[in-house]
Order: structure tokens, then C-alpha cells, then sequence
């Protein structure tokens, strides 16, 4: 089975870039099943619930979340009433909505499960191993074929860390958060997928997929300012390809897409 994973997308231009692109690259590689992290899909923080629709009516079968996962309250509002967005699991606090889903497809059961991560990041959460570990021991939860990890947080020694304690239990461990996609893409020695950070999808000539002069104003200068994101420009879209053995739900290999426009 092959599984295509896309790293955040922000604003407008990521939600085009799926609408322009996703359909290619599910048909050249073949792709049976496509989750992306979607925390920055509405202006670039959170996401509203026409955005969640348009993601999954432009071929998305599980979005994922991260640290603005509560950016836009419209979300305490719908996320119960949908069944393919997965919020973070380990939150301190009570939450609407799940951390972890299971969405089957022929036959094969697929568990996506959200996590934030403790280093570097603004929210405080629960640990995140014993949390996953804590739900897959409940003798109640459903077994499933296939286990993919968003592990969405901000230093790569915690990323990496994490898909070894994880090795061999979970079929990928894939990073988002920092939008950049870095080179360490691998398959551990038990079988699990991991990258440090799939990257980003929106846009290209801007930082974060924001524009660069407003983040710019904010990280370097030290002002007061918003960033903004604009609604045009040429596009990037970051993601991984997983090949999947469904049987023994390891990670065959694992490889990068990063389509930037013309
Ligand atoms: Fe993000
Ligand atoms: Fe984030």
C-alpha cells in the first residue's frame, strides 16, 4: 500500500496547491492513501470547517493537527460531527474531538494518530511517548494493519527520539511543525518510517509560507507585526511516500516529493 503524507498547509496557496496538483501525484505514484497536516489551513492558523471540507472533496482522506489546533473556535464546533480530523492526542486539558482515528480502505485498517511534542514548543502537554503508549495499551482499543504518526514538533533530537523508542511498533513516524523538509528520511531497523520534518505546502518564495518581510519584521527586527500571507504566488508542496507492507504494517521505504511550480 502506498501512503503519501503532506507536510502543513498554509493559507490559500497550499489549499491550491492540493486543488492543482494532489490528483498527479496520487496517480503517479500510485498513492492508495492521503493524510496531511492541515493546522495552518485557514489564513495560515487552524482550520475552518469549509476549509476541512475542501481538503477531503480535493482528495484528503485524514487530516492532522498541531499546535493551532484550537486557532479558529469554529473547530469546537464541528470536530465531533466529522470523522477524518485527528486533533492532538496528549492535551493536559479535556478537548472535543480525537487524537487518534482508524479509517479502513479495502479491508486494511489505518490508526492515525496525532502528537505534539514537549521541546521548544509553546503548549505545555503530556509526555507524548507515554500517552501513545498509554492508549495502545488500553485492551479496548481497535488493532489495526497500519499505525502513521504526526509527530508535530520542534527539535529534531526529540523527532528522531521518539520514531527509535517507537521503532517497530508503529509503521511511520513522520515530523511536521517547521515547515522545512529535511533530508533524514529513512526506514529504521524494525521496520518504522521516519523524517525529522516533511516540510511545508504553500508558499515558495516566503518564510514559513508566509510572507517574508512581514516574519522578517517580527523574527529579526523585533517588531510588532503580523504576518501575513498572501493569496497568490508560485507554490511548494512537501510530502512523503510511504510503501507500506499491510500485512506486518512496516515501512518498505520511504521517499520525499517536494513540487515546486514553474
Ligand atoms: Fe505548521
Ligand atoms: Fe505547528
Amino acid at each position: 500500500m502506498k501512503i503519501l503524507f503532506i507536510g502543513d498547509i498554509v493559507g490559500k496557496i497550499g489549499r491550491r496547491m492540493i486543488k492543482d496538483h494532489l490528483k498527479e501525484i496520487v496517480d503517479k505514484h500510485n498513492i492508495d492513501f492521503v493524510i496531511a497536516n492541515g493546522e495552518n489551513v485557514s489564513h495560515g492558523k487552524g482550520i475552518l470547517r469549509h476549509h476541512y471540507f475542501e481538503l477531503i472533496d480535493n482528495g484528503i482522506d485524514v487530516v492532522t493537527l498541531g499546535n493551532h489546533y484550537d486557532n479558529k473556535n469554529d473547530i469546537r464546533r464541528y470536530i465531533n460531527s466529522v470523522d477524518r480530523l485527528v486533533r492532538p492526542l496528549n492535551l493536559l486539558h479535556e478537548y472535543p474531538g480525537e487524537g487518534s482515528i482508524v479509517y479502513e480502505i479495502e479491508g486494511i485498517t489505518i490508526r492515525v494518530t496525532n502528537l505534539l511534542g514537549n521541546a521548544m514548543m509553546p503548549e505545555s502537554v503530556n509526555n507524548p511517548y507515554y500517552a501513545l503508549i498509554d492508549m495502545l495499551s488500553d485492551p479496548d482499543i481497535e488493532k489495526t494493519n497500519i499505525h502513521i504518526i504526526d509527530f508535530h514538533a520542534e527539535a529534531t533530537g526529540e523527532k528522531y527520539c521518539l520514531a527509535h523508542a517507537l521503532d517497530g511498533k508503529v509503521t511511520a513516524v513522520l515530523g511536521t511543525h517547521t515547515h522545512v523538509q529535511t533530508r533524514d528520511y529513512r526506514v529504521l531497523e524494525g521496520g518504522t518510517a521516519f523524517i525529522s520534518d516533511v516540510g511545508m505546502t504553500g508558499l515558495y518564495d516566503g518564510a514559513l509560507g508566509f510572507d517574508k518581510d512581514s516574519v522578517t519584521n517580527k523574527i529579526i527586527y523585533g517588531q510588532q507585526s503580523p504576518f501575513v500571507i498572501p493569496d497568490e504566488g508560485k507554490g511548494v508542496l512537501s510530502a512523503v511516500v510511504l510503501d507500506v507492507d499491510e500485512i506486518d504494517g512496516r515501512t518498505r521505504d520511504i521517499y520525499p516529493i517536494y513540487l515546486v511550480e514553474e
